[in-house]
């Protein structure tokens, strides 16, 4: 069977087939390779794509910008949403079909649920959402299972502990689909007001997801593979209150690794505020600086396949 990603959008972490997720993973593995070969890659060459960030972000926007560069294409960007014409109270409909008409492919993140797909539904180029508002993260789930596949050699059958704001955080929710689809057992520890919201737990469990939900890190940590800690979303509380009750709720430290399975990985999406102690840099197991590293071949691969210029054919 042939995929041919060509024109699609980027969304969600619930549009993939397992197939599809196999053709992401192997076009990031190729590029990486070409990368670390030190080639000069020109698949995007004579393109445009347009990152529109109405939201702070580090690690998605320019990891995204570098993948364009290294794929000879451009980038226009809107990086400062208050020096455009947002500010002067123009539409997202309006903005999108304006960049739109100027560029081959969209990436954006917007503080509002829904509105990539929004985005999609207006744009002839393909959208790729960055992150809409506690929604939904795709490209961070999608970079999330190409690390784990490189960390521990395989994507399924592992248990993952998910550590955290599992409400606000959107990678958690695009990332348990992904965990759901290859088949791997979730355990959620979180503060009580932060609970994963229960329609996705739902739509986890009617997919067949095997979860178990508790407050006892130390046990979560003794069955777990994987940690994938988040940060509190200070930014999407209600009030400074709420936040200040939530906030260094927990800790992965040196002192609570002892109790984890042996060769645990630890993984964050970053940035990190005080979730995960700095003395835990140097344990071998963790990940989240390679992880990061991981998102611009990851991102290198979504833009090849969706301008449909990576045109190699996996048969699977
Ligand atoms: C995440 C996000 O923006 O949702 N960051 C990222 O893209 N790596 C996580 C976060 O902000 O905590």
């Amino acid at each position: 069977m042939t995929i041919d990603f060509k024109g699609k959008d980027i969304l969600n972490g619930f549009q993939f087939s397992n197939q599809e997720l196999n053709v992401i993973m192997e076009t990031a593995s190729y590029y990486e390779m070409r990368v670390k070969r030190g080639e000069i890659i020109k698949d995007l060459e004579g393109l445009v794509v347009a990152t529109l960030f109405f939201e702070p972000s580090t690690r998605t926007r320019l990891s995204f910008e570098a993948a364009i560069n290294r794929l000879g294409a451009r980038v226009a960007s809107m990086a400062e949403p208050a020096n455009s014409s947002i500010a002067k109270g123009e539409s997202l409909e309006d903005t999108i079909l304006t960049v739109d008409g100027y560029c081959d492919c969209i990436v954006m993140r917007h503080p509002v649920s829904g509105s990539a797909a929004r985005a999609a539904e207006v744009a002839v180029h393909p959208v790729i959402n960055g992150g809409d508002g506690t929604s939904q993260h795709p490209t961070q789930a999608l970079l999330d299972i190409y690390t784990i596949r490189k960390e521990k050699g395989h994507i399924g059958g592992q248990t993952i502990t998910f550590l955290g704001d599992l409400k606000y955080g959107r990678t958690v929710h695009s990332l348990g689909y992904l965990m759901q689809q290859f088949n791997n057992k979730m355990i959620f520890v979180s503060p009580e007001s932060l609970r994963m919201p229960e329609e996705i737990t739902a739509e986890l469990k009617s997919r067949g997801a095997d979860i178990e939900e508790t407050d006892d890190i130390k046990y979560a940590l003794s069955q777990s593979d994987i940690v994938y800690v988040t940060r509190v979303q200070r930014e999407r509380f209600p009030s400074v209150e709420e936040y200040e009750k939530c906030k260094g709720s927990y800790i992965l430290n040196n002192d609570l690794l002892k109790y984890a399975k042996p060769g645990i990985t630890i993984m964050h999406p970053l940035p990190r505020v005080d979730e995960i102690a700095t003395e835990l840099d140097t344990y071998e197991g963790s990940a989240y600086f390679r992880q990061a590293s991981n998102g611009m071949y990851l991102r290198m691969a979504l833009l090849g396949l969706v301008t449909g210029r990576h045109n190699i054919c996996y048969s699977i």
